[in-house]
């Protein structure tokens, strides 16, 4: 295993855009384990042609061969992650509305999960990463080299993803999508495997009041302070 550093927490709370920071400043590849299951519940609703998945279409053997048909792999540029479905980048489809609300059954779907987990270590045993997700340091790389727990206020957490839809999705308010991520903590608090969870040896961090800049520095301060000798010989090999 290469070197990993794994940031979990809820939706809305800068992880992602912290492992991203983190990752192109010391030259780190991003694993985003949110798009892999954003990828499963695309593949879910193609196959099923409705706009609201069922758990029982999970279940059925037709979905797990066209499954089998349709391969989902990690690629990367500029070491940032492009999820392909057949060698094709489906980035741009996977963060939609639609999405979002149908992916409960997926995340919580055993073999599912499982899929997910076996795609990331895979990466993982060829690149240095950073990681990101729910239970990427508690269930995926329970030795990691450092872990952090990221999380803000719901109000805060609604306030970015709002700023970051907007454009795209006009009829939002910051109040439906608060909603949503209050639903959301609650699937994912909630399920049986892989729940969002903080590791005891994670290193807690609360962004509500932090700027991105501000989050990054506390995070660097940890690599310093608290990761394994490589994460440190790596910082102090890039810091100028
Ligand atoms: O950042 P945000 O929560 O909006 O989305 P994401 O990271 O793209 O993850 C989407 C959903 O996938 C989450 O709400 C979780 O339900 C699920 N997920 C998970 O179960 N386990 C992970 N390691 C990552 C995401």
């Amino acid at each position: 295993m290469k070197l990993i550093i794994t940031i979990d927490g809820p939706a809305g709370s800068g992880k992602s855009s912290l492992a991203k920071r983190l990752a192109d400043k010391y030259e780190l590849f991003q694993i985003d384990s949110g798009a892999i299951y954003r990828t499963f519940t695309k593949l879910a609703l193609d196959y099923s042609k409705s706009k609201i998945l069922r758990g029982e279409t999970l279940e059925s053997s037709g979905f797990w061969n066209y499954l089998s048909k349709n391969s989902i792999k990690i690629d990367f540029k500029n070491r940032n992650q492009i999820t392909q479905v057949n060698n094709l980048d489906v980035e741009k489809f996977l963060r939609t509305p639609q999405i979002t609300a149908n992916i409960k059954p997926v995340a919580d779907h055993r073999k599912i999960r499982e899929n997910v987990n076996k795609i990331i270590v895979e990466v993982a045993e060829n690149y240095p990463l950073v990681a990101d997700g729910r239970d990427m340091g508690s269930v995926v790389f329970p030795n990691a080299d450092i872990k952090f727990y990221i999380t803000a206020s719901s109000r805060a957490r609604a306030e970015r993803r709002f700023a970051e839809m907007q454009q795209k999705f006009p009829d939002l308010t910051v109040d439906y999508v608060e909603e949503q991520i209050i639903i959301r903590d609650q699937q994912d608090t909630d399920r049986d495997f892989g729940r969002l969870v903080q590791p005891s040896d994670a290193i807690f961090i609360d962004t509500t009041t932090l700027s991105l800049e501000a989050a990054l520095e506390v995070i660097e301060g940890n690599l310093l302070r608290n990761a394994s000798d490589r994460v440190q010989n790596l910082i102090n090999s890039k810091r100028v």
